[in-house]
């Protein structure tokens, strides 16, 4: 099987190079066409794709077809690849904030599966979610979670649940991010270097993930929580500040603001 990327972003570099680094994707089997030629070439160097350089040229190769443009940047795309689309492509789109019901319209005898990976992929880490139509065959699925395996974990949901997924699992790497820098920089306030600051509160994040990814169904995150703080020591008092700061409404609401945002892309 071919895999054709129109788009050859951010995004999409991190899965090719998922996929080129595993043992399951050959990169003769990969093609990739970008509106710019520089990233086009900087692919075909760094990892033995192969270019194309129309939407002619990579529907005719590919049998997959991953678009990897930006949303608004789609519907244009999905008009070009509408004359040359035969019945055997297969489409995924990682395009955020594009329901299944928009693809109908332009490839209504193709199966459109809907991924969201996020950010994490460019570090093989990916939290990815799909979405299939009632079309799509068990095939098609397992083709999808293969290739997504290739960045990190990927889990079907309900398309209803794709806002709160892209919620929870696409934007909170931004506010982890801003997590582990708030941190490390109360660690610079008190004395420690910003790069030493910086690899004492990401790794302490990731060991806490680990554990938290450990006891899923045995403990909840609080008995965790619990485990930390000493009666009377220190840690409570820093538990007890989070709460009166309102942490946990905090998340809440950035996490409703990114529901709300997403609403309005659709
Ligand atoms: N970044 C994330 O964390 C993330 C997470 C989940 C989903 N996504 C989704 O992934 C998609 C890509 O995001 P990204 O961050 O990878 O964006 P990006 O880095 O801007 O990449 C988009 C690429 O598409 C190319 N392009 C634009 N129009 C084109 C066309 N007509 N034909 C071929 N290539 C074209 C651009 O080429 P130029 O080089 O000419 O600009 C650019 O290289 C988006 O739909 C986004 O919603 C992103």
């Amino acid at each position: 099987m071919n895999y054709g990327f129109i788009g050859l972003g951010n995004m999409a570099t991190a899965i090719i190079k998922g996929m080129c680094q595993s043992t399951m994707f050959a990169p003769a089997t990969i093609f990739g066409l970008n509106r710019s030629s520089e990233k086009t070439n900087q692919l075909v160097e760094a990892y033995g794709i192969s270019a194309c350089f129309s939407t002619k040229e990579i529907l005719a190769q590919a049998d997959v077809i991953i678009l990897a443009v930006k949303p608004h940047l789609l519907e244009g795309v999905l008009r070009d690849v509408a004359p040359f689309v035969r019945e055997e492509h297969t489409f995924i789109s990682i395009a955020a904030g594009k329901p299944l019901s928009f693809y109908e319209q332009f490839l209504p005898h193709n199966t459109v599966i809907r991924v969201m990976p996020n950010i994490n992929a460019m570090v093989g880490a990916s939290t990815s979610c799909f979405s299939a139509p009632a079309r799509a065959t068990d095939a098609q699925k397992q083709m999808v979670r293969t290739l997504f395996s290739t960045v990190g974990s990927i889990v079907e949901l309900p398309e209803e649940q794709f806002a709160i997924f892209t919620a929870t699992g696409c934007s909170s790497p931004a506010f982890t991010y801003m997590y582990i820098d708030a941190i490390a920089r109360a660690g610079v306030r008190d004395g420690l270097p910003k790069k030493i600051a910086l690899e004492i509160a990401a790794s302490s994040v990731l060991g806490s993930a680990k554990m938290v990814l450990d006891s899923i169904g045995e403990q909840h995150p609080y008995d965790l929580v619990d485990q930390v703080c000493s009666p009377g020591g220190t840690t409570i008092e820093g538990v007890m500040t989070l709460q009166d700061q309102q942490f946990e409404h905090t998340i809440h609401e950035a996490i409703r603001a990114v529901m709300k945002k997403d609403a309005t892309l659709q």
